[in-house]
């Protein structure tokens, strides 16, 4: 069907239509009536195709995983920001200040996030599948004053622990070297931030050295694409 990459919406549109459901459902009892049945049902699928198409039409879907969807911030994305950016485990190894209110968080999204867009690249808003619910952001960068484009990722507290990281940056490295052609992806994580260490492990990365980057201790890994095709 012409709507099937967008399938794992099924659920979620099929609750929307649980009413025009019912209706179907009940037609389908009624034995006199087959060719109105058809035509019904017809008419109730084709919206349904049609609402889906419209849904994802209206975002810049990148990628899905099996739980998530990950897709491009727009500046009606500073609340998801200011969530997730203001809360003081979040950044506890990342050498940023904490967004203050929304209009902060705005000015994150037009001066930092929304430009690396112009490269293809950029960190993307992370979803569960099930319920739309903004969970955290996963991407690539490029850091023009070294010439690497790096892995990042970052999620809400309550949704720590449950493998979404791991998840979101499998597929993101998956998409950077494969369908965006890159040779290299580069990681980089606070000695301390065990998480974001053993994430960037278990999706393949390598570690190559210890430095100090933004007056921070780190731990740096590296992919290439050679190494990610084995
Ligand atoms: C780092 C971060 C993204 C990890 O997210 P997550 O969804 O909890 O990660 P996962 O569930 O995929 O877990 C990855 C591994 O880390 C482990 N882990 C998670 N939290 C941990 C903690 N506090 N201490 C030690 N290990 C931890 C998990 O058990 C898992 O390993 P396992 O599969 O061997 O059990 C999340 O903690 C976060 O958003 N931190 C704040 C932002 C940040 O530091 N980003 C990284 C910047 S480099």
């Amino acid at each position: 069907m012409f709507f099937k990459p967008y399938g794992f919406l099924g659920n979620r549109m099929m609750d929307r239509s649980f009413a025009v459901g019912i209706t179907a459902a009940k037609i389908q009892r009624i034995p006199d009536c087959r060719l109105f049945k058809k035509l019904f049902l017809n008419v109730h699928f084709n919206l349904i195709s049609i609402i889906k198409s419209c849904y994802f039409s209206s975002m810049h879907l990148i990628l899905q995983t099996p739980r998530l969807y990950l897709r491009r911030f727009t500046l009606a994305d500073a609340a998801s920001i200011y969530q997730l950016n203001s809360k003081p485990e979040v950044l506890q190894y990342l050498h940023e200040l904490l967004v203050k209110d929304e209009a902060h968080a705005g000015e994150v999204l037009t001066n930092i996030i929304l430009p690396q867009y112009e490269n293809n690249l950029g960190r993307w808003a992370a979803h569960l599948k099930d319920t739309d619910e903004f969970i955290g952001w996963c991407g690539l960068k490029y850091r023009p004053e070294i010439d690497e484009t790096d892995i990042g990722y970052r999620f809400m507290p309550q949704h720590w622990g449950k493998g979404y990281a791991t998840e979101a940056a499998k597929y993101t490295l998956e998409y950077g070297l494969k369908t965006l052609g890159l040779t290299t992806i580069t990681g980089r994580a606070h000695v301390e931030n065990t998480a974001s260490l053993k994430v960037l492990e278990k999706i393949g990365m390598q570690y190559i050295k210890d430095e100090v980057v933004d007056n921070c201790p780190v731990k740096t890994f590296i992919i290439n694409a050679r190494r990610w095709r084995k």
